[in-house]
């Protein structure tokens, strides 16, 4: 029989990566609340036109990248390919704009694309994104930026992180730049690729962030140099607020995104190590969208984070997160198996450090020597063998698995002597 595999571009997230992403999301969870966010848990798809409407019917993401589906009653459904529409679909849905205008909300989970899969880019990828709604200031848009940093800071990612920002204006100014790009690009079309041939009319700002003919594009009209008043104040005095408190941004001005609801501040984070895929988070304002589908002028601005990427960079610097004891009960002879199972019971109770120890037991249908190899399997460091001759005297043995040594001790003892030597690791 063939064995299945998981789709492509999917995979299983396993030992080091279910570690790195856990950190990750307990850390963020903490910084989010530190900073006024409350979780939202939106569905993992949504109406097809929302993300149409949202994030733009010209975009990569909603032209090649949407998984469409139809359910049993024929609507259109497409699996969700990022967080912010479904969030800003759930602020309206429940009245949020008019109970609670300012709002700050959290997420995380699997996000679908279906891009072409390598290293670091998955068909199903975890984000972990923020979203505030209602404070037109600057100072929001500096904020967000601090409270990414600050996620990855208490992750343990700091070497080598980068922030790009730039400002690609409003529906004011950008339209005109908009114009004086094309002009630009019709004048070099027979240099351009297929793609951003289309692009001029269409989105004529992702020509800039082709990987082929960005580069070469290297005398392009800036949108820094067509800000409309408003937009640059907005700008400097961001700029100003990350420089008060020394946050280490770089000014991109070739940075665009890839998605179309973004006005004034965007920004990309990146790390090392992580081949073409370095971007390891990306945000930035969007105060036109919260009317797009519906609702009253909000400003609004956030970020996603994406966790496959982060547990990488994790990875590559090094992350190992410590590893728990584990404790395994292993039983033998008539009269073992209630006491073994009574005692894996007690032992699951203890806290050591803000943790439980994994406990497990062996099968009472295994010999003993069946029950080692499970434990050994299964990574234990320590081994209580209720065994039928010690358990007479009320003993059993104590086997320390690492250190390869032995001792009998009463059973009443098996909790206190554990936990005394046990030491265990503070959390992940
Ligand atoms: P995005 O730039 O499309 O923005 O995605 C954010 C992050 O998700 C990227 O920086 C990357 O780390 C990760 N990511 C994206 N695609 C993949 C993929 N195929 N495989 C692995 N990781 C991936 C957004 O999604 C916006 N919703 C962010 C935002 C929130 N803007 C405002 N609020």
């Amino acid at each position: 029989m063939t064995r299945s595999s998981a789709p492509r571009g999917t995979r299983d997230i396993v030992d080091l990566d279910v570690r790195a992403f856990r950190r990750l999301e307990e850390r963020a969870g903490e910084r989010f609340a530190a900073y006024g966010y409350e979780e939202i848990r939106t569905p993992s798809f949504e109406n097809a036109d929302l993300f149409s409407r949202a994030v733009g019917d010209t975009t990569d993401i909603v032209e090649k990248e949407m998984y469409l589906f139809e359910d049993r009653g024929g609507r259109p459904l497409a699996l969700r390919p990022e967080g912010t529409a479904g969030v800003v679909r759930a602020y309206l849905e429940h009245g949020w704009d008019q109970t609670c205008p300012t709002k700050k909300l959290w997420y995380g989970g699997p996000m679908f694309r279906a891009e072409r899969p390598q290293a670091g880019r998955y068909r199903e990828f975890w984000q972990i994104g923020g979203e505030c709604f209602g404070n037109p200031s600057p100072q929001a848009d500096a904020e967000t930026l601090l409270l990414v940093r600050d996620i990855l800071a208490t992750a343990g990612l700091t070497n080598g992180v980068r922030f790009l920002v730039n400002s690609i204006g409003c529906s004011v100014c950008r339209p005109v730049y908009r114009d004086v790009l094309k002009n630009y690009l019709e004048a070099r079309k027979s240099d351009l690729c297929e793609n951003c041939v289309r692009r001029i009319d269409r989105n004529p700002l992702r020509a800039l962030d082709c990987k082929g003919d960005g580069p070469r594009l290297d005398d392009a009209p800036l949108m820094a140099d067509h800000l409309c008043e408003a937009c640059r104040l907005h700008r400097d005095e961001a700029y100003s607020l990350l420089q008060s408190v020394s946050f280490p941004f770089e000014e991109a001005p070739r940075l665009v995104r890839g998605l179309d609801y973004y006005t004034r501040t965007v920004f990309e984070v990146t790390a090392p190590s992580q081949g073409s895929q370095d971007s390891i988070g990306a945000g930035g304002r969007y105060d036109g969208l919260v009317k797009l589908l519906g609702g009253p002028e909000t400003p609004a601005v956030g970020f996603a984070l994406g966790i496959d990427r982060v547990a990488r960079a994790l990875q590559a610097q090094g992350f190992t997160p410590p590893a728990v004891p584990k404790i395994f009960v292993a039983q033998a002879g008539i009269g073992t198996t209630p006491v073994a199972f009574t005692l894996a019971q007690k032992l699951r109770t203890f806290v050591e450090g803000g943790r439980m120890p994994p406990v497990e037991m062996g099968a009472s249908t295994k010999s003993l020597k069946a029950q080692f190899r499970a434990a050994d399997s299964w990574g234990a460091d320590w081994l209580v063998l209720v065994g039928e001759e010690e358990l007479k005297k009320g003993n059993v043995v104590l086997k320390d698995l690492r250190r390869h040594a032995q001792e009998e001790i009463p059973l009443a003892q098996v909790a206190d002597r554990l936990f005394n030597r046990v030491s265990v690791e503070p959390k992940l």
